[in-house]
Parts: C-alpha cells; sequence; structure tokens
C-alpha cells in the first residue's frame, strides 16, 4: 500500500490557515506581557494563572519524549486522550461522506465521536476469543474509509490483540490505523510506538488517565508522525491543556518511581482478585486481561450489580454490551477495596445459596 498523508486529510483542513495564538506569535525573551488581554495584576487562584498555558505544552512533551523514547514533534498533546479521537476526526473525516471502522465490544468513545462528527461506522465484531477479525476489517475497507480504530489492550475485554493482525492491517491500509494503548502500562506487550517509522500511518494514542494517576488532570497523547500531529494542533484550540495540568503532569514525572511501584502493585491485585473471583460460585468465567480492570462473566450479571451497588460498590455493568452477555467490568482497585468487594461478593454467593 502507499500511504500519502495529503490525500486522506479533508480539503478544508488542508487549507485552513490555524488561528494564531498572542503566546506562539513572538519568539524571543520578554519581561512585559501586554500581547493576549490577561489580568496584568494577578490571579486570585494564584500565581500564574492570570496568564495563557504554553499552548504546545513543549515543557511536558520534553518530559514525555525523554521517557518515551520519542520526538517531541510526533507527540501531541490533548485534554485527554478523547481530545484526540475527536480530532482524528475532524482532520480526516468529511462529515456525511467518509467512513471508519470499529471493532466493538470496544471503547464507547469512538462511536460517539463517530457520531457527533456525522461519519459513518462499520462495525467488525472482535471474535468470541475478542481477537480482532483481520479478514472481515480488512474486507470492510472501502475507499471512504479513512480510520480503523484497535483498541490494545481492549476496552472492556481487557486483552491486547495480536500483534500479527495490528501489523497486517497497518500493512494493508492505506488510511490512518488508529491504536489505543491506554492501557499498556499494565501490559506485557511492547508498545506499537516503536513502530512508527515503519507505519507512518499508525496513531498510537496514551493517557495519563489510566496507570499515570492523573485522570482528572485530563491529558492525552496522540503519537504519531510530525505531519500527523501537526495536522492535529493547526485543528485543536490553542489552548486545549490548562496551565494546572501542564504544572502539575510536569511535577509528576519526578516521582515516576511511584507509578512503577503502582502499576506492580496493580498487577499483584489483579492476580489476587482473579483468584478470589473465581472461586465464587456464580462467577463462570475471568477473562484473560492485560489491563487494570477483569471482565467478569457471572450467572445473573444485572442482580450481582444492583447487589454490589446496594453495598455502595460500583462496578460496570457490561451486560447489555455486544458480546459481553453477564459481564461486569471489575476495576483494580486497593487491597481494601478489593477485600472488600470479595466480602460483598461472598455474601451473595451465600444469600443465593440460601435461596433468601
Ligand atoms: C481505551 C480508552 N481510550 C481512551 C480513554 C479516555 O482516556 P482519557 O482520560 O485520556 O480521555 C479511555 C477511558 O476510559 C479508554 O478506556
Amino acid at each position: 500500500m502507499t500511504f500519502e498523508l495529503s490525500r486522506l486529510v479533508r480539503e478544508n483542513i488542508r487549507r485552513l490557515k490555524p488561528y494564531s495564538s498572542a503566546r506562539s506569535e513572538f519568539r524571543g525573551t520578554a519581561e512585559v506581557f501586554l500581547d493576549a488581554n490577561e489580568n496584568a495584576f494577578g490571579s486570585p487562584a494564584g500565581d500564574g494563572y492570570n496568564r495563557y498555558p504554553d499552548p504546545l505544552q513543549v515543557e511536558l512533551k520534553g518530559l514525555i519524549s525523554a521517557s518515551k523514547c520519542v520526538a517531541a514533534e510526533k507527540i501531541f498533546v490533548g485534554n485527554g486522550s478523547d481530545e484526540a479521537i475527536d480530532l482524528l476526526f475532524r482532520v480526516f473525516c468529511n462529515p456525511g461522506r467518509d467512513e471508519v471502522i470499529i471493532c466493538p465490544p470496544t471503547y464507547g468513545m469512538y462511536r460517539v465521536s463517530a457520531e457527533i462528527n456525522d461519519v459513518a461506522i462499520t462495525e467488525v465484531p472482535l471474535t468470541l476469543e475478542f481477537e480482532l477479525d483481520t479478514p472481515a476489517i480488512l474486507a470492510a475497507i472501502s475507499e471512504r474509509t479513512k480510520l480503523v480504530f484497535i483498541c490494545s489492550p481492549n476496552n472492556p475485554t481487557g486483552n491486547s490483540m495480536r500483534r500479527e493482525s495490528i501489523v497486517e492491517i497497518a500493512g494493508k491500509f492505506d488510511g490512518i490505523v488508529v491504536i489505543d494503548e491506554a492501557y499498556i502500562d499494565f501490559s506485557a506487550e511492547p508498545s506499537f510506538v516503536s513502530e512508527l517509522e515503519t507505519y507512518p500511518n499508525v496513531v498510537v494514542l496514551q493517557t495519563f488517565s489510566k496507570a499515570w494517576g492523573m485522570a482528572g488532570l485530563r491529558i492525552g497523547m496522540a503519537i504519531a508522525s510530525a505531519g500527523i500531529v501537526d495536522l492535529m494542533n493547526r485543528v485543536k484550540p490553542p489552548y486545549n491543556v490548562s496551565g494546572i495540568a501542564q504544572r502539575t503532569a510536569i511535577k509528576a514525572f519526578a516521582d515516576r518511581a511511584k507509578i512503577d511501584e503502582w502499576t506492580a502493585a496493580v498487577l499483584d491485585e489483579r492476580a489476587i482478585l482473579s483468584g478470589d473471583l473465581a472461586a465464587l460460585a456464580f462467577v463462570e468465567r475471568i477473562y484473560a486481561s492485560d489491563a487494570n480492570f477483569l471482565l467478569v462473566k457471572v450467572v445473573d450479571a444485572e442482580t450481582v450489580y444492583r447487589f454490589l451497588l446496594e453495598s455502595h460498590i460500583v462496578v460496570r455493568n457490561r451486560n447489555n454490551v455486544e458480546l459481553c452477555g453477564g459481564c461486569l467490568r471489575i476495576t483494580v482497585g486497593t487491597p481494601d477495596e478489593n477485600e472488600r468487594l470479595i466480602r460483598v461478593l461472598r455474601q451473595f454467593e451465600k444469600t443465593e445459596s440460601e435461596g433468601v
């Protein structure tokens, strides 16, 4: 296949003259900032909040670049990876004309973003083993297909997709293959970021919301060729990542060891939780997980879900999701939280066996 970025991009985006913000226009060192109509006196919120943040998050990208061994120009930083997903639609998909492929059951925002952007969705469900149906995906591609979404490890199933399948799709499709690696830090599989030189059509999504523990800050990344990143930067709102989010994330890099420690703890807890769940009579199956959650098939998902809620424990009910009938998605918590969950589930097992 031949991949031609300029041919894929929407015509209006190719022609777009992006907004030029005050802070991105000047070069050099300044001491007096009278360029952005900010409040020069200060901010009741604290030091520095009266000023607009860095529109291109240079310092943060420098740290991400060093930690992922990828050039800063290949990193887009957004208001969560959800912003990156939406931008990919806006850069590549003509509303009312183009199509994308998604592989349910998978992360719900691909569908929602497609619908918001009026882009047709072709669904190619995962196989019964939750693997990509590669021949069906390749057969579903039309000349209007712009994006193929692959979530690996996948939400809500938890498994990583087979690398050969991803490689085959990335190698044969001349549009954009989006590989969402939101849960990659919990996986033994290597990231696809190292393959970007070979596959210029791949966009890898990652996030600070999961292993990095910063869901509340809203910082996500798209890692791709400099050309794709440049297009996303041209379309994004000028100050898409707040100053507080940038500064706090920069500070978090100093505590990197803590993230590795927590990630290891999540993996240990995942194994313990999986063992405890497997011992429950009403648990039919626990799917193998490469993420910080387990997909668990139970005899009566609705009843278990309600029982947990009554005990003030909320899990995600996936009973009505394609291929996930009878399933609950349970995030791995702290040891205390997991023990409490298991205690309540044992209580459920007891009431069921007593026929109460
Ligand atoms: C697969 C996947 N991608 C992306 C996201 C969104 O991440 P963010 O918080 O960076 O928007 C989620 C959130 O649950 C997810 O499960």
